[in-house]
């Protein structure tokens, strides 16, 4: 049996405003997705989908799994499976939901599981660019941090390149490290439609788009001393006015903005969306694990699905 494993990962600043070549400061978490492979009995490329996730998260997202596959293989591996058939399982400790970087996450696993049974030998950038080809069948048109995340780990500054000029990943200096809590929404929204809505305003509304846009960066780059100097409360300061800046956008939802709020009363030093938006997860930044673990008690109090990270 061949295995592979892609993580979880968060954004802390900058989401969507990267499509654009905006930077971004996201992370990889230590949850992942991990993929078991065995040759299949019946031809072709059987996935068994045992991963926990928030209702109909699956099913909404069955057909771009199947064009997931097929993206990296046509692109990446070009191998036949009606001839050599596979099967895929699926697991992991990385609840799936929107926001979470689950579809980027299931990609880089299947294709290190890939990688390993076909004897492909991939490096970790080969596999980061069948992650990017294989979330092309959620979003269409993804930055590739994402991908990054969940191929690397750790906290990176990411500003997605052009055609001649490569993605530019760099590693934030951490002052102190981030005691995070990601609460999910339950609600499975999909990343293109949400990147539609802020295409959409970008259309109607250039002028103000810029402005917001150069507001995110400026925030990104403040965020970065922040990080650096170890200042948490200016970072949480810093995700409060990023989240403002999606609401903007129309990317946010009143359940994120509710549990953003939750959070916010119940000791964060800042709170946002995270990722995609529409629904999905929202994230909370904590002075220390104690103050995170007492907010997350009230979230599971409320039934809500959380994740708690340490990052640095
Ligand atoms: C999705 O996790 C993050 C977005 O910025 C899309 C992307 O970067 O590809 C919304």
């Amino acid at each position: 049996m061949a295995t592979g494993y892609g993580y979880g990962k968060v954004i802390l600043f900058g989401e969507h405003f990267v499509v654009h070549r905006r930077p971004t400061i996201a992370s990889g978490i230590s949850r992942t997705t991990v993929a078991e492979l065995r040759p299949g009995t019946e031809p072709g490329f059987k996935i068994i989908d045992n991963r926990l996730a928030a209702k109909d998260y699956k099913d909404k997202y069955i057909e771009q799994q199947k064009k997931s596959v097929e993206n990296m293989n046509n692109l990446v591996w070009g191998l036949n499976f009606e001839k050599t058939p596979v099967e895929v399982t699926l697991a992991g400790d990385l609840y799936c939901a929107s926001g979470v970087g689950a579809s980027a996450a299931s990609c880089v696993a299947m294709a290190r599981a890939v990688s390993e049974h076909f004897d492909l030998g991939y490096d970790d950038e080969q596999i980061n660019q069948c992650g990017l080809e294989g979330d092309k069948a959620y979003a269409k048109n993804p930055s590739g941090v994402d991908n990054t995340c969940s191929t690397y780990g750790g906290l990176i500054y990411f500003r997605k390149g052009r055609d001649e000029a490569p993605n530019t990943t760099d590693y934030p200096i951490l002052g102190k490290p981030l005691d995070i809590l990601m609460v999910s929404t339950g609600i499975t929204a999909k990343t293109e439609d949400a990147l539609q809505v802020v295409e959409d305003k970008m259309a109607a509304e250039p002028e103000l788009c810029k402005e917001i846009f150069d507001e995110a960066e400026a925030i990104v780059e403040k965020a970065m001393t922040a990080l650096a100097a170890g200042d948490l409360p200016a970072v949480g300061k810093l995700m409060d006015l990023n989240h403002i800046l999606l609401q903007r956008m129309g990317v946010n939802h009143e359940l994120l903005d509710y549990l953003v709020e939750l959070c916010r009363k119940n000791g964060a030093l800042g709170a946002k969306m995270t990722g995609g938006g529409m629904g999905g997860y929202m994230v909370a930044l904590f002075a220390d694990a104690n103050a995170r673990d007492a907010a997350a008690k009230m979230c599971k109090s409320e039934g809500y699905e959380f994740i708690s990270a340490r990052i640095g």
